[in-house]
């Protein structure tokens, strides 16, 4: 089963096979790579973008695409952590990232079924309304003056806010329209053509696995997890491996709108509208920080248990993925410039379950930046910045980090590499080594370090999606060890599975 995007194709771009020059050059083509490259090819930049994978096969191809200025991580957090000034900042930011994505699918004709909805956030039955009484003094008192209180959240019940003016689209089809715009602005992609380092400067250079080089003025690494910073960024923000569903529903049973709760993890929920009088209800949650758990099938029966629960009218379940999220220590994502001090690099990362607006936000502050201009958001969302009041969920992530080395002390998970099914992984200790060992359905084997090549974390196997997963700071890699997601840039080490027992 797949996730409800994938029906929508996307161009596929050949590989950089030479050295380059360029004004700005972009690596990761998701929205925040599309995004700030449009920006930059509108202000007359020479831009080239460059994907290890092709536009649309990281998160942005597996969000559900709720495209929100109200913070789910909750603005009364955020006044507490930085005050109410940061929270109507944030807002402002998020409203303004949902007005610049209807703005370019206008602009460019795309058709990306953009539709303005109102969001729900409803009370989980655990939690106290105090909750809801205090967002809704935080928002009202920041001037967000059409935020209401309702006694009956719609679907759901019980007591809820009310935010106006959020949106929905198809994050694919939106791709899809930016990857031609640029196309036709004379953008140059290049797909299959994963970059190693980004070294800055006052000329940044970029350097891809197959050694080519593009020289630029200035570099965005936009590839979700930065793959330029080995810590400094990584000690702030925290991997979550999110699950969503999407079950079939008679048109008309779940009214349209973005619906979220006040649980931990919490859930989203939203309406996508489907064919046959039939819509698709895309429900989310379940989340765990990756590579510390690997029961995917269970956390789907999880998500639709709860549905079923709530909304009986539910029909068969069409469609089931997972992906990753940042979250950070105060909800807000990292934009600006490495932290690890090079020159001229910037970074865009720690979505928190909101990369769609986040994401945009950062193309815009990008953009503007190495075009010159000041961004009034910009020490909003500095990469640098400490936030003192969330120095216990610092601790927390770090200790739990910390913690995740003790799996070099622990035995394999099978003593020999014919313990290994065909289709499954399995760790496999060897000498002080952990072996991460893959047995194709026609028995080959594949073998590899365990060791992450980030910071030597021990990698996990995730039988859902077929890959290794660091349990450190999310790096991923193929069933074979290639790298699919940062930090890490480079895969597994690979092992000569003869020399196996
Ligand atoms: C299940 C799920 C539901 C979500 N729901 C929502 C939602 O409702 N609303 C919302 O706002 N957000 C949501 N998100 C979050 C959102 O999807 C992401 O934050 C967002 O897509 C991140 O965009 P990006 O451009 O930063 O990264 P990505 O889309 O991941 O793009 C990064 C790109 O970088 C490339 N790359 C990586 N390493 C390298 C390298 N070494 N060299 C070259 N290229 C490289 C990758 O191939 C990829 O194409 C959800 C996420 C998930 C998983
Ligand atoms: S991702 Fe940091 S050690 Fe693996």
């Amino acid at each position: 089963m797949s996730s409800w995007q994938a029906t929508c194709d996307l161009p596929s771009f050949a590989p950089l096979t030479q050295d380059i020059e360029a004004d700005v050059c972009i690596v990761g083509a998701g929205i925040v790579g599309l995004t700030a490259a449009l920006r930059l090819v509108r202000a007359g930049r020479r831009v080239v973008v460059l994907d290890s994978q092709q536009p649309g096969r990281g998160n942005t191809g597996r969000t559900t695409a709720h495209l929100a200025s109200a913070l789910d991580d909750r603005f009364s957090e955020l006044a507490r952590v930085h005050g109410l000034d940061a929270a109507r900042m944030a807002w402002e930011s998020h409203a303004t990232a949902i007005d610049l994505i209807a703005a370019i699918a206008n602009d460019e004709a795309i058709d990306c079924e953009f539709a303005r909805r109102d969001g729900y956030l409803w009370l989980a039955p655990e939690h106290d309304s105090d909750i809801l009484r205090r967002e809704l003094e935080t928002v009202h008192a920041f001037g967000w003056r059409d935020v209401e209180a309702l006694d009956e959240a719609p679907v759901f019940g019980g007591p809820c806010l009310r935010f106006p003016g959020q949106a929905q689209f198809h994050p694919l089809k939106y791709l899809a329209g930016l990857c031609a715009a640029l196309v036709r602005s004379g953008v140059a992609i290049f797909g299959n053509t994963r970059v190693e380092g980004v070294a800055g400067g006052e000329e940044v250079v970029v350097t891809t696995a197959q050694g080519h080089r593009v020289r630029s003025g200035a570099a965005i690494v936009a590839t979700c997890s930065p793959i330029c910073d080995l810590f400094a960024i990584h000690s702030k923000q925290a991997s979550y491996t999110t699950y969503a569903i999407g079950l079939e529903i008679a048109a008309g049973i779940v009214p349209p709108g973005l619906y979220w709760d006040t649980a931990d993890p919490y859930h989203y929920i939203r309406l996508q509208p489907g064919a046959d009088g039939r819509d698709i209800l895309i429900v989310g949650g379940e989340d765990h920080k990756t590579g510390q758990a690997d029961d995917g099938e269970r956390r789907f029966d999880a998500l639709e248990a709860w549905t079923r629960a709530r909304v009986p009218a539910v029909q068969q379940r069409r469609y089931q993925w997972s992906g990753q999220v940042f979250e950070t220590l105060d909800g807000l994502a990292h934009i600006g410039p490495d932290p690890g001090g090079a020159a001229n690099v910037y970074i865009a990362t720690g979505d928190s379950g909101m990369g769609m607006t986040h994401g945009t936000i950062a193309a815009m502050m990008l953009s503007a930046r190495i075009c010159g201009e000041a961004s009034e958001w910009q020490q909003l969302y500095a990469p640098g910045r400490h936030p003192l009041r969330a120095a216990g969920e610092f601790l927390r992530e770090n200790a739990n980090v910390a913690a995740q080395y003790a799996d070099w002390l622990r035995p394999g998970e099978v003593s020999s590499v014919a313990e290994v099914a065909p289709g499954a992984g399995a760790i496999l200790r060897s000498g002080l080594s952990r072996i991460a060992v893959y047995r194709e359905d026609t028995g080959e084997l594949h073998a590899c370090n365990a060791a992450c090549p980030h910071l030597l974390g021990s990698v996990a196997w995730n039988h859902l999606e077929k890959t290794w997963d660091c349990p450190c700071h999310g790096s991923r890699f193929d069933r074979r060890g290639e790298v699919i997601a940062g930090p890490a840039h480079t895969g597994l080490r690979v092992v000569d599975p003869r020399t196996l027992r």
